[in-house]
């Protein structure tokens, strides 16, 4: 399993911290990744700007441009072709897409609540930290995933849980999320890199890194 330097597309609608901080991290070497394309679903994103930056490739694909989901989705996947693209990341993206065959299990998103509490068409921003509190929890977390046709859906690659303290606001508890997220999300992407993620259904197997003595110790 040697490690191989990943190929992304990002993917925005809005503020682009998930986008600052993979970048932060690709600018430390703690994730082994490239960013060849970020798209975005307006071009009112205020995430573009880190792309700018960066000189990273844009495009703005908006979703009423096109009379349906398939006409859509069908020219973001082919500029992530074209860009030889191994990941597609959405980044705090909005929009349903549907996925092409050679995209399966290709696109991840990072959703702030801990699956499969919390999730679902409806459950985005602020709105999934006031049903946490409502409902009294006592941990959240944040959970990266492989995108499927539904919202929130896929198989789980990896999840981060924080505690919920008593006299959290929807904006505290985010942003105690959102310290997890920064976390999650390269980690999730440099098992990739690594090679050390399979899927089996819904099921996601993270091997041991390759210099583990895991194997080795006789029980
Ligand atoms: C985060 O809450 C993340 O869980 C969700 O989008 C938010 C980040 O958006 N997917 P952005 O990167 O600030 O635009």
């Amino acid at each position: 399993m040697s490690k191989r330097k990943l190929r992304l597309a990002v993917l925005i609608s809005g503020t682009g911290r998930s986008l600052k901080n993979l970048i932060n991290h690709i600018s430390t070497g703690a994730l082994t990744a490239e960013i060849a394309i970020v798209i975005s679903s307006t071009p009112s994103a205020v995430g573009l700007q880190y792309a700018e930056e960066e000189s990273i490739p844009i495009e703005i694909i908006e979703r009423h441009n096109y009379p349906t989901l398939p006409a859509f989705s069908e020219p973001i996947f082919q500029a992530c072709r074209e860009k030889y693209v191994d990941y597609v990341v959405l980044a705090g993206y909005l929009k349903l897409l549907e996925i092409p065959p050679d995209f399966h299990n290709k696109v991840l998103n990072i959703h702030p609540s801990l699956i499969p509490a919390f999730c679902g068409k409806g459950y985005y921003g602020n709105i999934v930290h006031s049903k946490a509190l409502e409902m009294g929890v006592k941990i959240s977390g944040c959970t990266v995933h492989f995108v499927d046709e539904h919202y929130d859906n896929g198989p789980i690659i990896l999840q981060k849980a924080v505690d919920v303290i008593e006299g959290d606001t929807p904006n505290v508890l985010n942003d105690r999320v959102f310290d997890a997220e920064c976390i999650a999300y390269p980690e999730a992407l440099e098992l990739l890199a690594e090679g050390r993620v399979t899927v089996q259904g819904r099921i996601v197997k993270i091997a041991p890194p390759k210099d583990s003595k895991i194997n080795e110790i006789d029980f």
